[in-house]
């Protein structure tokens, strides 16, 4: 029997075909410990934080186009609540809904994880993440627990945009 990734999709073995994927259609993946120098890149070319990322490596999914690493978004678990971080997505690679299948993606783990509550940090793109149910919030709504994290402990500027949505 096929074995699943946390996203629920068959892990590839020798007898899978390869994959026939559009290039600017990847489908969102795990991250493994190998894409951590694409994710930085990712991160440090959208102005992104890359500090406290790789720790949670495990829960982050990533799209990529041959073995480079195009798009990428984080969760941070804690508990019943989690950090939405990293969402960003190659300049060139925007505009094809791969920001959207990757939050997407982090939303289903949230579940499949038992949050019920996922924040995140954004200086710029609110309006974009009210499409997936995220409203915002002032920062004594956020659970303490996602206070703790590396993003709220100061990486991001006092003007970050604090946003919740309720998963349960
Ligand atoms: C935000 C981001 C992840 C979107 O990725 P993407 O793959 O281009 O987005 P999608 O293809 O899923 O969605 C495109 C739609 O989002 C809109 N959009 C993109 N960035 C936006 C932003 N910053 N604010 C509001 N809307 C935005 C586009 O106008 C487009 O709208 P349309 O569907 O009405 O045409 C990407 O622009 C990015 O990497 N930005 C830099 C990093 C960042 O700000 N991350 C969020 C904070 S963690």
């Amino acid at each position: 029997m096929a074995t699943r990734d946390f996203l629920g999709h068959r892990k590839a073995d020798q007898r899978d075909a390869p994959p026939m994927e559009r290039s600017t259609d990847p489908r969102p993946r795990p991250a493994a410990p190998t894409d951590w120098s694409g994710i930085e890149a990712i991160l440090l070319a959208a102005g992104l934080p890359a500090a406290g990322a790789r720790e949670h490596l495990a829960t982050f999914v990533v799209a990529a186009e041959a073995d480079r690493v195009v798009a990428t978004a984080g969760l941070e678990l804690y508990g019943q609540s989690a950090l939405l971080r990293s969402v960003a997505v190659d300049p060139a690679a925007r505009g094809h809904g791969l920001g959207a299948r990757l939050v997407e993606a982090s939303l289903a783990l949230a579940r499949t994880r038992g949050t019920a509550t996922v924040v995140l940090l954004t200086l710029d793109a609110a309006d974009y993440f009210t499409r997936f149910g995220f409203a915002r919030v002032s920062t004594d709504q956020v659970p303490d627990a996602v206070k703790s994290s590396t993003q709220f402990q100061g990486i991001c500027p006092a003007s970050a945009i604090a946003m919740l949505v309720r998963l349960a």
